[in-house]
């Protein structure tokens, strides 16, 4: 009797399970609340593109076209390469549109009997043969709802969308308080060029946040309204926002995604050989992380503006925080069409913003718009699809802030489930991809896991070793510094070689890439 697979998502990750399954027999189901394939890609500020370099942003089996010359797409042609994906593969056919996900819930076995299980989903199987998943979804456009019983699930939700992380205030201090208007980035890239253009027309806007949201609408306002109506960008925390990739002209994956970078690095599993290079060579893995903020700060001026970090490159990297600076950002900060505040704290006022009290001379801000570029929670989106309380809490830990996932893909204690692509590295495509052909081969019989005891004890192991390098900035679901040596665990278990390039100057030395696992 055939399974039944469906997947919550048809973005990048979600297309790429869809595929995935088909590729091993399945029929999949993939509900999709919007009505197009492309997830974050279908809504951006106009100006993005991609900020990974696109040989590392692509499909294994599906490479971009040769006629594309630039190194990083831009939106539309990120979007055309996923839609063109999608109708290679004939996947749009197992996309029910315009359907949303309302909750899931686990039919079998109770929480006590799960709790006692020595193996997933009850004998290790990754199907169990204990319960069912009950799929409960909404069409969006006739708000009819409908039940689904299915053998296992796929949640490929996606971070950063939909439900956007909006900062709390004391009464009084909050929007409420506040004349003009107020919205976040997820709506801002929701409107067209013309739109966005006709609403920071004219108007004293303020972007809150000093991320990669936060820096391009910065951008396209001070485009907009250059000295004249300057726009202020609050930062709670200054970030090695980086001019490009290519730090005193080499390629950043030849510092941080080779193997032997890796070799710098403490990780998972090290044996006292690895662990002894790892710290013989700290000096070099200091040296590589002042290198590029040297020529950050060498191309940026970060001490004239009081943005210089208080933590490394290696941190930023290491906890996925890498953002490109958009061209004419700084020159725009130096005209003086941009204005930077740092403010470890905000608050509203009747014509504007506060920054926080204890720094000194600070006026405050008189706004016409103030914009939320404050990221998404992520991690409450992908707990509120479950109904069950107790699998809402496995998921986050704890400490609520880490994602517990066996080789950031399946949770030990939630059976028949995977979840691709929340967890996040420098090039999510790439990751999502290895993740969906691991997750495929499982369920294939391919190989098996180890047990529940086991599968909790290499997630604490690696949350130690990534904590050990990205510190305070941890968000417990970056594998960025991390990621061949990732990969290397998923191709062991995969019954694949590891060891990917031809000869040994390029194993040591070549970056990784997702042609290295075609
Ligand atoms: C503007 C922007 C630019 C980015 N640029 C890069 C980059 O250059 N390089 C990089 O590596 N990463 C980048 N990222 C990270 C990006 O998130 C990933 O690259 C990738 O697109 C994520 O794909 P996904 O399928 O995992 O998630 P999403 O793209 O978020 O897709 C999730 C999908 O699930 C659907 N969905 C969610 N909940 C439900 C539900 N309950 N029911 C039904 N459907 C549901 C959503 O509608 C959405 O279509 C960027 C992110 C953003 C926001
Ligand atoms: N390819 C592209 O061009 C592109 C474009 C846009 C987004 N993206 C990607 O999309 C993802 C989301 O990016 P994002 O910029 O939207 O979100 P983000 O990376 O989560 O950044 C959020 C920003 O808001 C700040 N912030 C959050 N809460 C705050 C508060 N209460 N007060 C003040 N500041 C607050 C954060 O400061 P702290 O650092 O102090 O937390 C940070 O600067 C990232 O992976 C990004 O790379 C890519």
């Amino acid at each position: 009797m055939e399974r039944k697979v469906c997947i919550v998502g048809a973005g990048i990750s979600g297309l790429l399970a869809c595929k995935y399954a088909l590729s091993k027999g399945y029929h999949p189901i993939v509900f999709e609340s919007r009505s197009a394939v492309g997830g974050v890609w279908t809504q951006t500020v106009e100006t993005t593109k991609l900020q990974t370099p696109k040989p590392l942003f692509q499909f294994s089996d599906y490479p971009w076209p040769s006629s594309l010359e630039t190194l990083f797409p831009d939106k539309n042609q990120v979007i055309d390469y996923l839609r063109s994906y999608a109708k290679h593969f004939d996947l749009l056919k197992h996309v029910r549109f315009n359907t949303k996900v309302v909750s899931i819930k686990y039919e079998g076995p109770s929480h006590e009997e799960i709790q006692s299980w020595a193996l997933w989903s009850g004998n290790g199987d990754p199907f169990g043969n204990m319960g069912k998943w009950t799929v409960n979804t909404q069409d969006l456009l006739n708000q009819s709802t409908q039940v689904m019983e299915v053998d296992f699930v796929i949640l490929c939700v996606g971070r950063f969308s939909d439900l956007p992380n909006i900062p709390q205030f004391p009464s009084g201090e909050g929007p409420e308080v506040f004349q003009g208007k107020v919205m976040h980035s997820m709506d801002y890239s929701a409107l067209d060029y013309g739109s966005a253009r006709n609403l920071v027309g004219g108007k004293r806007v303020t972007v809150v946040g000093f991320q990669k949201s936060a820096l391009d609408i910065a951008m396209e306002c001070s485009i907009v309204n250059g000295v004249e109506h300057p726009c202020t960008v609050i930062c709670r925390t200054p970030h090695w926002n980086v001019p490009d990739l290519f730090p005193w002209g080499i390629p950043i994956t030849s510092l941080y995604l080779n193997r032997f970078s890796e070799f710098l690095l403490h990780k998972p599993g090290e044996g006292p050989l690895l662990s002894l290079l790892a710290t013989l060579l700290s000096p070099l893995r200091w040296g590589i992380s002042k290198f590029v903020e040297f020529d950050i700060m060498y191309r940026h001026p970060l001490k004239k503006f009081d943005m210089v970090p208080d933590h490394s490159f290696l941190q930023e990297v290491s906890s996925c925080k890498l953002s490109i600076v958009p061209e004419g950002f700084y020159d725009n900060v130096e005209k003086g069409s941009i204005i930077l505040k740092r403010s470890p704290a905000f608050s509203f006022y009747k014509e504007g913003v506060k920054l926080d009290y204890s720094i000194k001379s600070t006026k405050p801000i008189k706004s016409d718009l103030v914009i939320f570029a404050t990221g998404y929670k992520g991690d409450q989106k992908l707990k509120d699809i479950f109904e069950s309380s107790e699998f809402k809490d496995y998921m986050f830990g704890s400490s609520n802030e880490t994602l517990s996932l066996y080789r950031k893909c399946i949770h030990p204690r939630i059976p028949q489930l995977g979840v691709i692509g929340f967890s996040e590295s420098l090039a999510n495509l790439y990751t999502s991809e290895i993740r969906c052909r691991w997750l495929f081969e499982l369920l294939d019989g391919k190989f098996k896991l180890p047990s529940i005891e086991e599968m909790e004890k290499d997630i604490i192991e690696w949350e130690k070793f990534m904590k050990r390098y990205s510190g305070k900035y941890y968000r417990g679901s970056c594998i960025g510094a991390l990621h061949i040596c990732y990969n290397d665990q998923l191709c062991i278990d995969m019954g694949l070689n590891p060891k990917r390039k031809d000869g040994f100057w390029a194993e040591l030395f070549e970056p990784y890439g997702p042609m290295d696992y075609a």
